[in-house]
């Protein structure tokens, strides 16, 4: 790849996605965009990124699409799940006790297996939710990854990687090679495509925000940014968990880490929770004229 068609994909890559990449990831972008060309029937990336000059918003929405790293799995890193059933959900319990409702965003959802993880988590605390409404909303950049979370469709591999056994014989059903999560627990999570670059204002104010595993790919400007806007979509006694390699820390003062747990933040302000549950997703469609 010439090093002018590099320097343009890195800053179509960051402009676009947030990716932050540094001036040796030329790898990265053939091991990504080769086969991409191929899928598009091009020669290469020279002739990929020649479309893309041409304006073609496709290829370009394609390529932002191919660069991004989906990787995850059910319970990624344990902790983060062990913290939302004995510390951020029992204190919501307490302090939602008035509205009963609570509203959880996953904000780099992926392919699903985190936003049904905390789904699980909910579906196994059923006797202290009785009457409850829990919203889990779970957003991506990417539409291919949010089509596949949608399916609740895993492999065999994907099932095996994180999923203790007896919630896999509890909430899937196995069909051939492939196993599908059930319908109530697809039903409670929402999906919709998000980039966390724009303003995400219109989701309303939530009390759990899952960012794991994606700020991670930013610039420091782009993280501060981003934590910013967070912490405006969030109740002021609410939580923000963070990927293992992630933190507020030398950033923001938005946040400040919650004591003993790793990973785990609250909004630095004092803003009471509102009264009642902030808008939630049909309200939003209704406002998108869906
Ligand atoms: C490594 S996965 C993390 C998935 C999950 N949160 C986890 O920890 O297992 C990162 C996800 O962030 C998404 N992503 C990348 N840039 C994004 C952006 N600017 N806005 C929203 N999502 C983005 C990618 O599409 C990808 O699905």
């Amino acid at each position: 790849m010439n090093p002018t068609d590099y320097e343009y994909l890195r800053k179509l890559l960051k402009d676009h996605s947030g990716l932050d990449l540094s001036a040796d990831k030329q790898y990265l972008i053939e091991s990504r965009l080769l086969p991409l060309s191929r899928k598009c029937g091009v020669s290469g990336i020279g002739e990929l990124v020649q479309k893309m000059r041409g304006g073609s918003s496709l290829i370009i929405a394609q390529v932002v699409e191919a660069m991004t790293t989906n990787e995850t799995f059910f319970f990624r890193d344990k902790v983060p799940f062990e913290h939302f059933r004995d510390t951020i959900m029992p204190e919501m319990l307490k302090a939602r006790a008035g509205r009963r409702s609570i509203r959880i965003w996953c904000a780099a959802g992926s392919t699903g297996q985190e936003p049904y993880s905390l789904a699980m988590s909910l579906k196994e605390m059923d006797a202290v939710l009785a009457g409850w409404r829990v919203e889990i909303i779970a957003t991506d950049l990417s539409t291919e990854v949010l089509e596949k979370s949608k399916s609740g469709i895993y492999s065999q591999f994907e099932v095996q990687r994180g999923l203790p056994i007896q919630l896999l014989v509890k909430y899937f059903k196995q069909n051939g090679e492939l196993w599908q999560i059930n319908p109530e627990l697809r039903a409670m999570v929402q999906h919709r495509q998000l980039n966390l670059l724009h303003d995400f204002s219109q989701l309303g104010v939530f009390d759990i925000i899952f960012c794991r595993n994606v700020l991670i790919y930013f610039d420091q400007d782009t993280k501060i940014n981003i934590f910013g806007r967070l912490a405006k979509a969030m109740e002021g006694d609410g939580f923000l968990v963070l990927g293992a390699a992630e933190t507020v820390v030398g950033l923001t003062d938005v946040f400040k880490p919650f004591p003993d747990r790793r990973g785990l933040y609250r909004p630095n302000g004092a803003r009471a929770a509102s009264p009642q549950a902030a808008m939630s997703m049909p309200k939003i469609a209704a406002m998108a004229g869906r």
